[in-house]
């Protein structure tokens, strides 16, 4: 491994050239990643608070809310990827122009110390020239320079072409260094060569040409255009040819982040697709960092350092009772994916979260996990300054028959008794109520309900479609609903409406969703995981056991939508995907999953 210390130290044998400050100075704009404000308003009372940044100014004035305290908002952290010539260059450009990062391009880095006759331009010279990787310990420590400096803590930083090699991906994971994306941009090879065949670059700008798709502007900059040594069809083959042979590896360190995007479109088409992506990110890290006061904020911020830790599934999911770290974990995971689809305006949404601890068929489930769930989520929405109601269904049915799903038994009381802090949210924008259309008043944002489920012989759908009827466009957000048919108490199926109610059940749209998977006819060990959190893709991830005696989650495949049996067990095998196939997987465990 690179000794990285020995790079940044004055005694170190390599010395970089300066132009490793390249784009140090980015494009002055207002960048939101650069914004800070700090200040608190307490409770109902219509104090403002500050924007600062160098170049503005803002007061808001907050029209509602429970207390807040706004923390400076992380800078993004973006990582680009492609063979050679798919366009991470082009894309870099656009993106520098519109989020102000710093870029640090591998490549520029070198053939700027290459042209200068550096120590380290002239050893890197001969790889560079032949399409071969320049040495990793090269390559790193400039990059970990690079990306030491302020200007790259302040801004956020964009790194194209490192890493490139499991090694190198490797060092940076060892230094905690991990973006909060990945894009690869996918262009077929054929396209390719004509891309690096026909490039140009001009000296004076740094702006890449291409003699057919992007031609130089006037005579003048034609004249001075250059082509690099190794854009030659024999050498970008051999570049390529490396890429894919290191391309999986890297990946799989990044699999939980990765953004696969078309590069062969128009680049305006290719960067619509990168800005959303961003422009999501940047709202998700000013969301994040926006911290409800009335949870504990240590709490959230060992959430958070416990998610980098965990890479996206916390370990030993077995023992129960789950620890406060791991409950603590899951709360997060939810409120932030919860939080992100209402900030996009979805309206019908479910949680389904299957932990032990939540999964009302294991002897383990505990109502208290649930309750605290709904807490976090609620008290985090109504320091939003919105008015959340908290429903549970009440008794249905009638004489003999009147009752409620035992697991539901109780939990209005519990929520009635807990702490809500003491900020007198609890009365106020906190309300606990019913399911149900008369349940809704002008005043209620939102609505959380906790666990709606079909009981034999009682149905809550029309309840409930009663209630999202009456809230209109308030967001309706149910947390483990159980909303299958049930047999009547005559143990028929009702089969009168069942459509409707399956339909009206399926169109909650799921924001968040985490299983447990576990070989068939055992809770022991647990298999793998599947995790989604909107409006990211359905994640597959398989518990590997450790030689240490740890374990840990790795992630095998994302999907689109949910993956069905069928696709987690080739994957799980290594098949390739068969998206035809009907019959249930050899393995079988997964039967009752889903
Ligand atoms: P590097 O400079 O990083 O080269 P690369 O990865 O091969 O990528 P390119 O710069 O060739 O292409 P690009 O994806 O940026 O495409 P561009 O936007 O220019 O690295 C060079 C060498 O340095 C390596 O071979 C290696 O030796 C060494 N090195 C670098 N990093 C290293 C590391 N981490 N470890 C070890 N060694 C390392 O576009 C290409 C052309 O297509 C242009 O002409 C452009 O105008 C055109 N184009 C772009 N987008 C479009 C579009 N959408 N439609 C049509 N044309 C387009």
């Amino acid at each position: 491994m690179l000794a990285t210390s020995s790079s940044s130290s004055s005694s170190t044998a390599i010395s970089l050239h300066p132009l490793t400050n390249y784009n140090a100075s980015a494009t002055p704009s207002l960048n939101p990643s650069s914004l800070s404000f700090s200040s608190s308003y307490s409770y109902l009372s219509p104090l403002s608070f500050r924007l600062h940044s160098s170049k503005t100014h803002l007061r808001i004035t907050p029209k509602k809310g429970l207390r807040v305290s706004c923390s400076t908002n992380e800078p993004l952290k973006v990582m680009i990827s492609g063979a050679p010539a798919s366009g991470k260059g082009t894309q870099c450009e656009l993106i520098v122009q519109k989020f102000g990062l710093v870029h640090i391009s591998t490549g520029d880095l070198l053939r700027a110390e290459v042209s200068s006759g550096t120590e380290i331009g002239n050893k890197a010279k001969e790889f560079m020239n032949s399409g071969r990787l320049v040495p990793d310990e090269i390559v790193t420590a400039m990059v970990t320079v690079r990306l030491s400096r302020q200007d790259a803590k302040e801004k956020g930083w964009l790194l194209d072409g490192y890493p490139r090699s499991f090694a190198q991906a490797q060092s940076l994971e060892e230094l905690n260094i991990r973006p909060d994306i990945y894009i690869v941009l996918d262009v077929p090879d054929e396209i390719l060569i004509d891309r690096c065949v026909g490039r140009r670059l001009d000296p004076v700008t740094g702006k890449i040409y291409h003699l057919k798709n992007f031609p130089p502007e006037s005579e003048e900059i034609k004249a001075r255009l250059v082509t690099r040594a190794d854009d030659t069809e024999e050498k970008v083959k051999s570049r390529l040819e490396i890429y894919k042979q290191n391309a999986a590896a890297i990946s799989s360190t990044y699999s939980s982040i990765t953004n696969k995007i078309d590069g062969n479109r128009p680049k305006e088409m290719i960067f619509k697709d990168i800005d959303s992506l961003l422009s999501q990110l940047l709202k998700d890290k000013t969301v994040k960092s926006v911290k409800p006061v009335l949870q504990t904020e240590s709490r959230l911020d060992q959430a958070s350092s416990n998610q980098e830790k965990w890479r996206g599934i916390p370990t030993r999911l077995n023992n129960i009772p789950h620890s406060r770290e791991i409950r603590n974990y899951f709360y997060d995971d939810v409120l932030q994916a919860t939080q992100r689809a209402v900030n996009d305006g979805r309206t019908r949404l479910k949680v389904e979260i299957n932990i032990p601890e939540l999964n009302p068929e294991m002897d383990v489930y505990r109502i208290g996990t649930l309750m605290e769930l709904v807490r976090v989520i609620a008290l985090s929405f109504a320091d939003d300054g919105k008015r959340v109601k908290v429903c549970v269904q009440g008794s249905m049915g009638e004489g003999a028959l009147a009752g409620m799903p035992l697991q539901l038994a109780g939990t209005r009381k519990i929520l009635e008794f807990m702490d809500w802090g003491n900020y007198g949210a609890m009365g106020t924008f906190i309300k606990i109520g019913s399911i149900g259309a008369k349940e809704v008043d002008e005043e209620d944002d939102m609505f959380i309900l906790v666990a709606p489920q079909n009981a034999v012989g009682n149905c809550i759908i029309d309840d409930l479609r009663g209630m999202t009827d009456a809230a209109g466009k308030r967001p309706v957000i149910l947390i483990n609903p159980r909303l299958k048919d049930l047999p009547g108490s005559s143990g028929i199926m009702q089969t009168m409406g069942r459509d409707k109610r399956l339909e009206y059940a399926a169109s909650f749209e799921s924001c968040y969703f985490f299983r447990l998977l576990y070989y068939a006819g055992t809770q022991y060990p647990i298999m793998g995981a599947i995790r989604m959190t909107y409006p990211y893709d359905y994640e597959l991830y398989k518990r590997v056991d450790e030689p240490s005696g740890k374990e840990k989650y790795v992630s095998l495949s994302t999907f689109k939508e949910r993956p069905t049996i069928d696709e987690i067990n080739d994957v799980f095998l290594g098949k390739p995907r068969n998206k035809d196939k009907k019959a249930s997987g050899i393995w079988g465990f997964l039967s009752g999953v889903f």
